[in-house]
This record gives structure tokens, sequence and C-alpha cells, in this order.
């Protein structure tokens, strides 16, 4: 009964039969055609085994030497890590782990790889990120950016569920958003164009066409600090309302981030388990969210021994002390105006304050939000933007919002791969996104 199939497959025919990895389980003691890469190889006397990948999960392929044609044994022996292939086999459950399997009945050699320069042994971080491309064909790394997709659909359906209308910002700016020192300069002809650092001031015209409104897109900022949380080119979501206020932000982006962590822990159960990832700290974020003003929060970071002063910006190791502190993410409201964007309303309690909020994820991973409410005084706009000495000429479009119908209203913007990066639990943000981009790191 052995020699199951004639050698001549019609490949072609069967490429309409394939299977996908994932769907393996509909297809138990089935035929299917399986298509991918090697991921490993390892022959055991009269078996073989073949780890195969095809980009929808993990598979082990089994061949039994008695069980296949001489030939396909032979041509299977010739395999190396990262050869593409083509399989037929029926589908099994392994008892021991109840994971689906293919017992091989034939194998057809796509191409044979090269020796693949990433082994299972420890390599530098500067040749994992030199080989980028390379990189996310391994088990971790597809883990994280499957789960960064999971985040990006979980992001549109809850802005497009609550009646949002997505307004996409554009890339090219002529002015700052978020400060001048880390602008991106470009030629644009004869002007001087930079590269978006939010879209923030174009979502505020737009609220008050379609009141509830978010962009979702790259944003750029030219951070010459190297540090773990920082990208010069990350995906931004940004909602922004009419006729909302700090409380209401604050409270969407709590029902915000706990949509996306149930999200991921509903659809992703395998890359966590892959990333090693503690889930009963991710559920913590389902629990009602620690709030502090920042004059709280500062007296807070003083008795866990910051050096930190009131009217000073939270440093990073600020962050993690305080967010080492629960096990929720933190919300952080009402900040000094001095190191806060030109645009926030002013605090009526607390002229000094404006009605900013930030929350900042456990673990030890910081601001993942920031936002608040946006001035609706077109005189204290143009106070503001004298003191931060920017040209009023190329900001008059955005004061137009409080020319005609001026209004309350409020938004926030989340950055995605520090989302990953907490919700994978990541060293570093690099790993959150397909090619980072950052200080000294433009390849490939
Ligand atoms: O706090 P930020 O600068 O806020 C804004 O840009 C507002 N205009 C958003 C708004 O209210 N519509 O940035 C928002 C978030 C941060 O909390 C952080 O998650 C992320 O963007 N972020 C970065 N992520 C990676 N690399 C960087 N260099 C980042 N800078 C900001």
């Amino acid at each position: 009964s052995g020699k199951l199939r004639p050698l001549a497959t019609d490949w072609g025919r069967l490429v309409l039969q394939k299977a996908r990895i994932s769907e393996l389980k509909d297809h138990l003691d089935g035929e299917v055609t399986l298509q991918g890469w090697v991921r490993h190889h390892r022959k055991s006397g009269k078996i073989q085994f073949i780890v195969l990948r095809d980009g929808s999960g993990f598979c082990q392929c089994v061949l039994v030497k008695s069980e296949v044609d001489e030939q396909i044994w032979e041509r299977a022996r010739q395999l190396t890590t990262e050869s593409s292939l083509r399989l037929i086999g029926t589908v099994q459950q392994n008892p021991r782990n109840q994971n689906y399997e293919l017992l091989v009945k034939d194998l057809e050699i796509v191409h044979i790889s090269e020796a693949f320069p990433i082994t299972p042994k420890e390599h530098g971080i500067e040749f994992l990120m030199d080989r980028r491309h390379l990189w996310f064909r391994s088990k971790r790394q597809w883990a994280i950016l499957r789960i960064r997709h999971t985040l990006v659909k979980a992001i549109r359906d809850f802005f497009d569920e609550r009646g949002f209308t997505l307004i996409d910002s554009p890339i090219l700016t002529p002015t700052a958003a978020e400060g001048t020192s880390t602008l991106f300069g470009v030629d644009y002809f004869d002007e001087q164009a930079y590269l978006s650092q939010s879209g923030q001031l174009y979502l505020e015209p737009a609220v008050a066409a379609f009141g509830k409104v978010y962009c979702f897109g790259p944003t750029f900022r030219a951070e010459k600090s190297k540090t773990r949380r920082h990208l010069t080119e990350f995906w931004m979501v940004e909602p922004e309302i009419a006729f909302a206020h700090l409380e209401d932000v604050m409270q969407l982006g709590e029902s915000f981030l706990k949509h996306l962590v149930q999200r991921v822990l509903e659809n992703n159960q395998f890359e966590l388990k892959e990333l090693e990832r503690d889930t009963t700290k991710l559920e913590a974020a389902l629990q009602p969210f620690v709030r502090m003003t920042y004059n709280e929060a500062v007296e807070k970071l003083k008795k866990l021994g910051s050096d930190i002063q009131w009217g000073e910006d939270f440093g990073g190791d600020d962050e993690t002390m305080l967010t080492n502190e629960f096990d929720q993410p933190i919300i952080v409201h009402r900040f000094p105006k001095e190191f806060k964007a030109f645009y926030m309303e002013p605090d009526p309690e607390d002229d000094r304050l404006v009605l900013g909020m930030d929350i900042l994820a456990p673990e030890g991973y910081g601001e993942v939000v920031g936002g608040g409410e946006r001035a609706s005084s077109i005189d204290f706009l143009n106070e503001q933007i004298a003191k931060h000495e920017l040209d009023p000429e190329p900001y008059q479009w955005y004061l137009d919002v409080r020319r005609y119908g001026s209004f309350p209203h409020s938004g926030f913007g989340l950055g995605l791969e520090r989302a990953v990066a907490w919700i994978c639990k990541l060293p570093h943000v690099r790993e959150t996104i397909p090619y980072p981009r950052m200080l000294y790191r433009l390849k490939p």
C-alpha cells in the first residue's frame, strides 16, 4: 500500500486544491497540497521531519521512508533551510501535542535555498536589522507582525463602528504640528515642506464638517535620540471629536485601548504564546485605568526617588517608574503649558496648566497615547503661536476653525508601534514595524 501516488503529479492542477496551514483542522484525514518554505529539516533514520511555514502558520510534515517512493525520499534529503517546496499529504492530528501534521505522500522542490544567513544561533541586533527582509521569516518576528495586523484592523473597526469618518491627512506639509525640533525638511519645488509629524491640524477643520473623524497613517519625527521608544517613521491613529472635552477623550482613549487588548487576546493566542507573553498582565488593561493629574504624578515620582521638578516633562525613566507602580495603564492629565504643544486649551482652574492627557502603558512601556482638548479661542492661539515663535502666516487656514463657528473639540493620537511593543512585551520598538526607520537606520 506504501507507494501512494504516481510520480507525475500534475502540480498545476493541484494549485486549486491547495490549503493553508492555518486551515488544516478543516481537512483532518483529508488530502491537501501545501506550499511554503522549510523552517527546519531533520532526518532521523527512516523518517524525515520538515517544519514547513507558509505564512499562515507552521506545520510539521513527516516523510516515512517505507511509505514514499524512493525518488521522493531522496529529493527531500536535499532540502536546506528556507528552500521552497510543494507537498501533498494527509492531514493528521499528533496525539501528543494535538498539532495538525502532514503525512507526506509527494513532494516537489521549487528552489533549493542558499545557506540562509539567519540561523538558530544568537545574532547581533545590527546583523538582524541589516537582514530585516529575511529576519521577519522567523517565528517570533512573524508573530509580532501578525499582532500588528490585528491591531490595525481593530483600530479601524473601533472608529468605523462608532460613526467616525476617515479623513486622510497629507504627508507633505508646510508647517510644524508638534514642535520645530523634530521636522524632516523636503524640497518642494521652490518652497520648504516638511514630512507630517501628526495629522491633527488637518483633522480639526474636518471635524467641523464630519463631527467625528480620524486619520491613520505614517508620521515622521527627526528624533535624534536613540531610545527603545522612538522611531523616525511611525504609524499614528488620531481621532478628533466636535464638542468633546478632555473628560470625553480620556474615556474614549480608555475604551479604545481595552478594545485593542481584547482583540489581540481573542485573535492571537498562538502568537502571544510564541512570544511568551504573560497574558494575565495584559488582561489588567481590561480593568479601570488609574487616573492622576500631572501634579499628583510629580509628587508620586519624587517619593519614588525621581529628581523631576514641577514644570518638567517626564523622562523615559520617570514613565517607567510610574507605570511599574500599577498593573493597569495610567491616564495623566493637566500638564504645565511650557512643554506642551501650542494648540492645547488652558485649564480654566489653573492657568499654568493645559487640558492635555497622556496614557501610559504598564510594565514600563510609558506613553502610548497623547492628546487632549484643543484651544477654541483665536486670540489665545495667536498668543501661543507668537510664544512658540512660529510664523503665523501658514497657520491662518488652521485658525479658520476658530473664525467660522468655533466649538470645543478634543482628540488624541496613539502610536501603533508603541502599542505593539507593549502588547507583545518587546524590548524595543524596532521589532514592531516591518521596515524600521531610526537614527542611523534607513536600510533595507
Ligand atoms: O504625544 P504626541 O506627540 O501627540 C500628537 O502628535 C498629537 N498631535 C496627537 C493628537 O492629539 N491628535 O504623539 C502621539 C503618540 C505618542 O503617544 C506615541 O505613542 C507616538 O505618538 N509617538 C511615537 N512613536 C514612535 N516613535 C516616535 N518618535 C513617536 N513620537 C510619538
